[in-house]
């Protein structure tokens, strides 16, 4: 690495990228003590409250979505279409955000067991924030978003699909994120060990692109909510973004999947069905400072910031840093799980 950046460079090499105000930032840095004492009181927790980016009940989307909708808008786009799980945050965050920006969303959502009856979570906020929502069968999710966009197109739009690029951007968001992380700290006499997060994309990437390019020399660990069928799998993705990200910017830094410490053991067997240690982690949480991690994502990335904590892969008397992606909203897609958890059954 060549001499870091200062925050103030980073946000000098970002500054020409459109973008739109969806948040009011800096999100809070606060500390977790009675979390921390209910781990036994060996570490010092603080968490990035980046569950409180404000539009669409807030969350890690919102950060990429300023930029994402502002590069929409200057390429002359009018419809925005996404898709991915049923009950997707980043979905309903598309969606709100679109709203705020008066474009019209369509959303090709996965039907899954989540998605039954009434809509419930993330497809009830889908509906509420105007998206058109189509539900298809996973297998046909890639080629019906394909269908939309040749339609849209018909009608005489412009749609914009949400894509790669906007996992680059996302990388941008959260080396900015990093950037508030390390001011917030540092105006609290605190020193960060390490930052914790939950995923693989965007907000990972941008994480570790941010402690390159600022000289952070804590760790970033990331928790992958998914089992990966190797390590290329999972780390592989995460690289592809960094350095688009890092040439985004104008910055030679490369980076390989040494760079990348991510760890897909606290994922359970599926993507979006809860562990025990994900169902502990959200209640010692919610009964100790008031604050819902959700199943899907943060709830599995916070148990395994748990793990690594009482097993001293965090090391005593360090200061860790909980990136808190949001999630909250996915949470009433699965109050049967929690409910039982809660209830102690
Ligand atoms: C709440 C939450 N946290 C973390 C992530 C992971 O973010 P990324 O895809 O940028 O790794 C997501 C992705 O949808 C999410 O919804």
């Amino acid at each position: 690495m060549t001499t870091p950046w200062t925050t103030d460079e980073l946000r000098r090499c970002v500054s020409p990228l459109p973008r739109v105000e969806l948040s009011h930032l800096p999100t809070p840095l606060e500390a977790w003590p009675r979390f921390a004492e209910a781990l036994g009181g060996r570490v010092r927790v603080l968490a990035k409250r980046d569950d409180l980016t404000s539009t669409g009940c807030g969350g890690n989307k919102i950060r990429k979505l300023e930029f994402s909708l502002a590069a929409a808008r200057a390429e002359g786009c009018d419809v925005i279409v996404h898709g991915l799980a049923g009950q997707s945050n980043y979905c309903r965050q598309t969606a709100a955000a679109a709203a705020r920006c008066g474009m019209k969303c369509v959303l090709v959502l996965a039907l899954d067991h989540k998605t039954d009856g009434v809509p419930q979570g993330n497809l009830l906020l889908d509906h509420l924030f105007g998206a058109e929502v189509r539900m298809v069968a996973p297998a046909e999710q890639a080629a019906a978003k394909e269908a939309v966009m040749a339609e849209l197109r018909a009608q005489g739009h412009k749609p914009y699909l949400v894509g790669h690029r906007d996992e680059v951007f996302g990388a941008v968001g959260y080396a900015l994120c990093l950037a508030e992380i390390l001011e917030q700290a540092s105006a609290m006499g605190q020193r960060i060990d390490a930052v914790c997060v939950s995923g693989r994309l965007g907000t990972t990437a941008g994480l570790v692109l941010g402690k390159r390019l600022l000289g952070f020399t804590g760790t970033v660990q990331s928790f992958h909510v998914a089992p990966s069928s190797s390590d290329e799998a999972l780390r592989g993705p995460t690289v592809k973004v960094l350095n688009d990200a890092a040439a985004m910017l104008g910055s030679g830094e490369r980076f390989t999947i040494d760079d990348v410490r991510n760890t897909d053991a606290y994922a359970g067997p599926h993507y979006g069905e809860p562990t025990p240690q994900c169902l502990e982690a959200m209640l010692l949480l919610g009964r100790t400072e008031g604050v819902v991690v959700s199943p899907v994502y943060t709830a599995k990335g916070l148990a395994g910031m748990v793990d690594f904590v009482r097993t001293g892969r965090i090391a005593a008397g360090s200061t860790v840093v909980f990136v808190h992606t949001g999630g909250l909203t996915e949470t009433f897609a699965y109050n049967e799980e929690v409910y039982r958890a809660a209830a102690g059954g």
